[in-house]
């Protein structure tokens, strides 16, 4: 059961640096997102981005109206310091994907990388697509990283919901076409192997 305390925790007692997602860049995230092609002026949504420098590069190749989600304020204040003046040119939103005010038919992009695989509830799962399906553009794409079954039971010390991307495909629905799929071995900073499966979804217009 994942919760708010857990992760101002965890970003409060480690570097960010340290924690097992660390990675320098989000290299297969960011050629996912700019694969979707939709542009520099798409609007994307970091889901549970932590500490992670996906914004700091998506900034960097010229978007514009990037938002970041995080439940961890710890989190996000670190983001934003490292950032420092270029902080002002991303929203910010602290709360849990589950439960937060998010704007309908809004984005074009919705990323997450390691935290769709915390929800290990049906209800839990539940709340987290309807927020995306309501927040997602009619045309909107969909990049989401999880833990492949290979990987460990547990992230960040929580058990997980492993996923293959037909698994994945499952969860979102017959509304969204499998686009690209790649598997990904991440070795965390304490050398621990951890297989991830990176899916790009696109959503399908729906039927009239
Ligand atoms: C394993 S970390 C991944 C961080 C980042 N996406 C990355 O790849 O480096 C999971 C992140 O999701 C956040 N998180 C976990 N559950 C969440 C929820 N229900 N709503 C919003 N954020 C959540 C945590 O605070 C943490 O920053």
């Amino acid at each position: 059961m994942t919760s708010k305390s857990h992760w101002e925790n965890v970003y409060t007692k480690s570097s960010a640096k340290r924690v097992g997602w660390y990675r320098q860049h989000l290299q297969t995230s960011l050629e996912m997102i700019a694969a979707t092609g939709a542009g520099l002026e798409a609007r994307v949504i970091d889901i549970g981005g932590g500490a992670a420098t996906l914004v700091d590069d998506l900034l960097g190749y010229g978007y514009e109206r990037i938002t970041v989600l995080d439940w961890s304020g710890a989190a996000l204040s670190l983001t934003r310091s490292r950032l420092g003046n270029l902080a002002s040119k991303v929203q910010w939103i602290e709360g849990d994907v589950k439960n937060v005010e998010l704007p309908p038919d809004h984005y074009d992009i919705w990323h997450d990388r390691a935290v769709f695989h915390f929800l290990t509830d049906a209800a839990d799962r539940r709340k987290y697509m309807d927020k995306l399906q309501r927040s997602l553009s009619g045309d909107g794409h969909v990049v989401i990283a999880t833990f492949a079954p290979e990987a460990p039971p547990k992230c960040s010390g929580l058990n997980v919901q492993r996923y293959t991307p037909e698994l994945l495909q499952i969860e979102l629905g017959e509304n969204f076409a499998l686009e690209a799929q790649k598997p990904e071995l991440h070795v965390t900073p304490g050398g621990v192997k951890q297989m991830y499966w990176y899916c790009r979804f696109r959503r399908l217009a729906s039927p009239q």
